[in-house]
């Protein structure tokens, strides 16, 4: 019967996880080497923004179901499962998966354990690691008692992280021993819906499952985007080509919303892991359109800025451009690797006037890119601009209607790097209005 799990690692996979193990019913400890993120946790306070997320932590550190430590011996001596979510960030100067905290963490947490134990990693690596790791749990820890591995690759979305971990829409395990296999089903057994897909295979498919899948969504993102590519030069309609080919059920209409492209925590750091890693293996050219995918991902962002440009005559010396939006998607305040944030520091760094406005990213971006203008609210940014480039299509700004900026802006032209807004409406107001995947005249 596994009552006690731990979560090593309280980013925000790991806060999400032990938040939503506690709510399945579990004790658990959330481990972090950071003193001052447990001592907010243990507070019930979170460093990120995530809906839902709070509440959850905070009523379970009530119930006294959810506590927060930096003492791994105690967790040792006191876990079943013990969960990896720790960070592996992109390489400093290269492009592999920083491995560092995840080794760190497995070995110190084998040599830690007191009581059979069964280890479970959730973090996105490289395909290989779990074999390894499997071979330094054995090493590291005790021999009087039986600690094993299992892989268990994490779908959540930021925003969703909540629903996603208590009704995933599958879950995939990989085990090495069908004990490991029924101890994960238990764990999970009141996530799992009766049609729930319950995926068990070896280490390498279940490594591979979660970085082929951020690879595909990618590939679907950029796909779009490369027609973009084609639309604005002939003309023709991104959003409608999109709805078109996305009603075929085999290729569906998720993902396929054109605009500055995708950023985040995920997607770009994991497509350029996967091909490291298959570079390493010997199999750069397998995964070589992966390179390409990241190189349309990126001209997206520079067509915002030559828009921009044109629009504004070549020169931006003083010219006060709003950006909305500088998360790198809705319900966010992640700005790692933001499309909106990285036009917004290129405008400014092009001699703009840059007024940023997010509803939750300004703090985040600020912490990054002191020098840029942070603003409260949209009718701040807006006031006075020249341009209004909309970045992350937060309601706030899907809701927008000519009326609302007329008597604010001084210049009334529009890049709507989402496609979110009505462009006759816009138009027909007499807006200098500009999309991604639509042929725009002045440019
Ligand atoms: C992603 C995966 O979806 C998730 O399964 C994985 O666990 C982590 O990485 P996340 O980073 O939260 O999740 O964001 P996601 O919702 O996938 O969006 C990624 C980026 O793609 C965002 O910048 C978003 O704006 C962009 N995007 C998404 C598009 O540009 N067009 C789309 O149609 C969809």
């Amino acid at each position: 019967m596994i009552e006690n799990i731990s979560v090593i690692g309280t980013g925000y996979l790991g806060a999400t996880h032990a938040a939503c193990m506690a709510e399945l019913g579990y004790n658990v400890l959330g481990v972090d080497i950071d003193p001052e993120k447990i001592d907010s946790l243990s507070r019930g306070e979170l460093p990120f923004h995530e809906p839902g997320l709070p509440e959850l932590i905070r009523k379970h550190v009530d119930s006294g179901r959810l506590r927060f430590t930096t003492d791994l011996e105690t967790v040792g001596a006191w876990g079943d499962v013990h969960f990896i979510a720790v960070g592996t960030p992109q390489q400093a100067g290269g492009t592999g998966a920083d491995m560092t905290f995840v080794d760190a963490a497995t070995a110190s947490l084998a040599r830690a354990i007191t009581k059979d134990a069964l280890i479970v990693g959730k973090s996105t690596v490289p395909v290989g690691t779990a074999r390894r790791l499997a071979k330094l749990v054995e090493e590291e820890s005790a021999p009087d008692v039986r600690v094993t591995l299992a892989w268990n690759p994490e779908f959540l979305r930021e925003g969703f992280a909540v629903k996603d971990t208590i009704s995933p829409d599958r879950l995939v395990v990989g085990t090495a021993d069908p004990a490991d296999e029924a101890i994960l089903r238990d764990v999970y057994s009141d996530a799992l819906g009766r049609d729930t897909p319950w995926i068990n295979t070896d280490f390498e498919t279940a490594e591979l499952v979660k970085v082929a899948a951020n690879a595909f969504l990618a590939t679907k993102i950029s796909f779009i985007n490369a027609f973009s590519e084609v639309t604005e030069a002939v003309g023709g309609n991104i959003t409608t080509l999109a709805d078109a080919i996305g009603h075929d059920t085999r290729i569906g209409r998720k993902f396929l919303n054109a605009g500055v492209g995708f950023g985040g925590g995920c997607l770009p750091k994991d497509i350029r892991a996967l091909q490291t890693r298959v570079g390493e293996l010997g199999l750069d050219h397998t995964m070589r359109f992966l390179d390409e995918m990241d190189q349309i991902n990126l001209r997206r962002r520079d067509r915002v800025v030559n828009l921009a440009e044109n629009i504004l005559s070549g020169d931006l010396t003083g010219k006060r451009i709003a950006v909305l939006g500088v998360a790198f998607k809705p319900l966010s305040d992640d700005v790692r690797d933001s499309p909106g944030l990285d036009v917004a520091v290129r405008l400014f760094s092009a001699g703009a006037d840059v007024a940023v406005y997010d509803p939750e990213g300004n703090r985040n971006a600020a912490k990054r890119f002191p020098r840029l203008g942070y603003v409260d609210s949209m009718t701040e940014a807006v006031t006075n601009a020249d341009l209004v480039v909309l970045t992350t299509e937060w309601n706030e700004f899907k809701g927008l209607v000519p009326a609302d900026l007329e008597s604010l802006v001084a210049q009334k032209q529009f890049i709507d790097a989402r496609n979110v807004l009505d462009a006759a409406q816009w138009e027909g107001a007499g807006w200098r209005f500009a999309q991604l995947g639509r042929h725009f005249v002045d440019a």
